[in-house]
Formats: C-alpha cells, sequence, structure tokens
C-alpha cells in the first residue's frame, strides 16, 4: 500500500507552491497525499510567521496532531511530523525545544531534501535512536534544480516562482529573515518549467517572488533580464493565454514594466501593489522606499497604459507612531486611488523586527477600530467594482466546478471570482477554456455571469 501525506499550508502563494513541490518530490518516494491527519504516515505543516496569529496557530496544530500520533502509536503505527516554512526558519530551535512530538524542522529553502531527511528519521527511530533533524541552511542554490523532475498535474492555472527572499528590510517584515536575500532563477530553468506547464494545459500562470518585479534573472548567454523581457518571453509560449505576477513592490515598478500591460496581451489588467499606508511619515518609518506621490504617480501611469486595470493592495493599519491624521490619510489614499479589492491588516508586532522595538506602540483596541473602518471602506469600493461589470460581456477561464449544480467557477481578467450558469453545456468541454460570459451580478465578494 502506498504511504500518505498530509500537508497543511499557511500564509501566502509561495507557501502554497513550495507545498506543490514537497508533494511532487514525496510522490517520486511513492507517498500520495491524504486530506485528513489521521491517515497519515507524513505530516507536513508548512507555515507561515508574517503575524503573530499566523505562528500561534502552529503551536496549536501541533498539540493536535500530537494527539492522533499518540494515538497511532498505541495501535502499533509511526507517524513522521515535519514542520517546514517560515516559523521553522525562523523559531525552529525553539519549536524543537517546546514541541518534542515534532520529528523535523526544516525552512523554506531546504524542503527539496525532504525525502532524505523522512528516510533518515525513519531508520534511526527504527533503530531506537533519537531521530530529530534540524535543517535550516537558507542557501537556494540546488533547491530549484531538485524540484523540476516530476511532471505537472493537469489543471489550467499555475503558480511559478521565478524570484525568492528580499532584501528591502521594512521594518516590520519577517520575511527577509525567513526567506533570506533575493534571489532570481536563471531565465532558461524558468523557461523549462513554462515549457512543461503549458504542455500539462496550463493556461494561465501565476509568477512569483516575494518582490517579484525586482526579478533580475541571467539568460543562456549571460545578459541580465528583468520582469518586462521574461513577461514577453513567457508570452509567447504556446498555450499560455494569461500571464500575472505577484507580489510587486511599488519601488521596483519600472516604466518597461509598466508598458509591458499596454503591449503584452496575456499580461491581465491586474495589478497587486501594496501601498500599506497613506502617511509619508508611517512609510518613512516603515522604510518602503516609496511615498504616496511616487506611488500614486506609478499608478496614473498604470492607468494611462491600461486604463481598466484593477488595483488591489495591502495595508498595515496600527503601525508604532501611527496617529489619527496618518490613518486618515491612508483612508483618503484609498478613496483617491480605488481598489478593486486588497488584504488589511493590524500591525503586529514581530520578533527581531526593528518596528517590534519602536516606540508609541498603538493601542489594540484603537488597531481594531481603524481596521474595521478600512475594511469597510475597501468592501464598498470592491462592491462597486464588481457592480461596474454587470451587464458587460467578460472572458472568463474556467477552472472548476460551482458550489450548485449547472454552474462552473472561473475568473475574470480582473481576477474577480465568477459563478457562470452553464446550462446544459458539458463542464469537462469548459474547463481550462477561456469562454465569453455575461455578467448578470456583483456581489461583494464574486460576480455571477451566463455563458454569452
Ligand atoms: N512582499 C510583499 C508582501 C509580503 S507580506 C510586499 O512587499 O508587498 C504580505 C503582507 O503582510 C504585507 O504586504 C503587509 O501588508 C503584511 N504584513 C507584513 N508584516 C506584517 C506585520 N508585522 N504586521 C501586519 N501585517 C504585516
Ligand atoms: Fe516584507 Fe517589505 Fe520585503 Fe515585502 S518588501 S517582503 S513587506 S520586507
Ligand atoms: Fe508567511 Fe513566509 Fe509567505 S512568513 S507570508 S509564508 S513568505
Amino acid at each position: 500500500m502506498k504511504k500518505k501525506l498530509f500537508i497543511k499550508t499557511y500564509g501566502c502563494q509561495m507557501n502554497v507552491y513550495d507545498s506543490e513541490r514537497m508533494i511532487d518530490v514525496m510522490a517520486m518516494e511513492g507517498y500520495e497525499e491524504t486530506d485528513s491527519p489521521e491517515n497519515a504516515d507524513l505530516v507536513v505543516l508548512n507555515t507561515c510567521h508574517i503575524r503573530e496569529k499566523a505562528a500561534e496557530k502552529v503551536y496549536s496544530d501541533i498539540g493536535r496532531i500530537r494527539k492522533i500520533k499518540d494515538t497511532k502509536k498505541k495501535n502499533g503505527e509511526e507517524m513522521v511530523l515535519a514542520v517546514g516554512g517560515c516559523v521553522a526558519q525562523a523559531e525552529g530551535a525553539e519549536i524543537m525545544k517546546r514541541a518534542p512530538v515534532v520529528d523535523m524542522v526544516f525552512g523554506p529553502q531546504t524542503y527539496h531534501n525532504l525525502p532524505k531527511m523522512v528516510e533518515k528519521s525513519i531508520s534511526l527511530k527504527a533503530k531506537g535512536e533519537k531521530s530529530r533533524i534540524l535543517d535550516t541552511d537558507l542557501s537556494v542554490d540546488e533547491k530549484f534544480d531538485q524540484l523540476s523532475k516530476k511532471a505537472v498535474k493537469k489543471k489550467p492555472t499555475a503558480f511559478l516562482t521565478i524570484q525568492e527572499g528580499c532584501d528591502k528590510f521594512c521594518t516590520y517584515c519577517v520575511v527577509p529573515y525567513t526567506r533570506g536575500s533575493e534571489f532570481s532563477r536563471k531565465v532558461d530553468d524558468v523557461m523549462k518549467d513554462a515549457i512543461k506547464l503549458a504542455e500539462a494545459g496550463v493556461v494561465e500562470v501565476t509568477l512569483l517572488g516575494q518582490n517579484v518585479n525586482a526579478y533580475h534573472g541571467t539568460s543562456a548567454d549571460g545578459e541580465e533580464w528583468g520582469l518586462p523581457e521574461l513577461i514577453t518571453k513567457l508570452a509567447k509560449i504556446d498555450g499560455f493565454e494569461r500571464i500575472r505576477y505577484t507580489t510587486s513592490h511599488p519601488h521596483d515598478m519600472t516604466d518597461d514594466l509598466i508598458n509591458v500591460h499596454g503591449t503584452v496581451k496575456e499580461c491581465m489588467p491586474y495589478l497587486h501593489l501594496p501601498v500599506q499606508a497613506g502617511s509619508d511619515k508611517v512609510l518613512k518609518a516603515m522604510n518602503r522606499s516609496h511615498n504616496t506621490a511616487t506611488y500614486k504617480k506609478t499608478i496614473a501611469d498604470l492607468r494611462k497604459i491600461c486604463p481598466d486595470l484593477a488595483l488591489s493592495g495591502d495595508f498595515i493599519v496600527g503601525f508604532p507612531g501611527e496617529t489619527d491624521e496618518d490613518f486618515e490619510q491612508t483612508m483618503e489614499l484609498v478613496r483617491e486611488v480605488t481598489y478593486a479589492q486588497a488584504y488589511s491588516f493590524k500591525f503586529s508586532s514581530r520578533p527581531g523586527t526593528p518596528a517590534a522595538d519602536m516606540d508609541s506602540q498603538v493601542a489594540e483596541d484603537v488597531k481594531s477600530q481603524r481596521l474595521t473602518k478600512l475594511q469597510a471602506l475597501l468592501k464598498t469600493q470592491q462592491m462597486d467594482f464588481n457592480k461596474s461589470v454587470v451587464g458587460k460581456t467578460l472572458s472568463v477561464l474556467i477552472e472548476n466546478t460551482g458550489k450548485t449544480p449547472g454552474t462552473a467557477f472561473g475568473r475574470s481578467p480582473y481576477m474577480q471570482a465568477v459563478q457562470v450558469s452553464i446550462g446544459d453545456a458539458d463542464f469537462d468541454q469548459l474547463k481550462g477554456k477561456i469562454v465569453d460570459v455575461l455578467i448578470k451580478e456583483g456581489g461583494p465578494f464574486n460576480i455571477q455571469g451566463v455563458l454569452a
């Protein structure tokens, strides 16, 4: 019987991508995925350290898995519990100390070694030896080489990591410490993976990086390519009809990249470009290297090239020193720029980051009030955006069956979730196709329409 792997993913899209790669490497060792830890021989928690809550959740999940592991042990069955990802990178030694039930801890740059680590853990255990493993090396060098071997599953959308890590050191953020310094994959390696995805039927590819628009990969002839050149080349691959990229930093939104939104039709009219705050004083304290004026100029330039661009962003409220006036400037910026959708968070103090030690930390209840206000505004804007497409015909990539019979789920060019009534049409014929959908209704979270 095949061995079973249960993997739980927390955090960002890059973690989702990493989990998929872990499933791939373990499949080569004969493991198949299961959706419950009770059935699993190997449990992997792929963790996120970005905010306090995310990190705490890991310890409560470890407690839950411990009970399952104990029960299995009583029945004579072994389970290997592995903690990977960004909490593992940041607090590896502490996890080993706090949670003896954890067999191995590994960081985001070492998960290609998972098969070796699992094998070692099992063989040490069989010999009755102490079997715990900690591998949080941060060098990225061989990871991607090891990961590209397995054929990909057939599905219409896929992530493709092209860049990892961050050298920006925003004062609130753990990513430079958990993912290491900025690293761009070579152009040829990206192209090879991309061609494999296209051959497997992928229609929409999302290029991933913590600072994806800072991409600077080396080409075969030794030249350095930026994201604009890479997107232009990827767009020529047969089968790719949609290209997205995330997450971008305003600092690296060059004119060439902005122009790609006008010249490459496969480059979708949607951009996640986090501003974080609307006060220049706060942006400076955050070490964001952009201010509201440069950010607004970038947005204006983008909208000149791509008038229907749907904009998404991230916001932090209650950064140390943020006054009511500073917060009001964030509200003002949102009103002026207008977002199709956005994520917003209360500032979470992260150990080891400069902002954790700053004076004038904002009280929790003030953060909560500000977040409620901001989210109400962003929700209205998202609703307005979704209503603005009612009556239009949008091209929708059909990804999945819908919630009810006779419907399918897809995404518009603007990343909206679309519920499509397909009538008597055969879903299997529609899956992976881009179809015209007449939009009939727009709600707060999704839009609905019929095949046009
Ligand atoms: N590389 C991306 C974002 C990575 S983290 C960028 O630079 O935009 C995703 C989002 O989490 C950030 O944009 C920020 O809004 C939020 N975030 C990061 N650290 C945080 C913290 N300490 N407290 C609250 N939110 C945080
Ligand atoms: Fe974090 Fe800033 Fe780097 Fe984004 S740019 S990952 S917010 S340090
Ligand atoms: Fe979280 Fe690490 Fe992503 S901290 S947001 S999983 S890069």
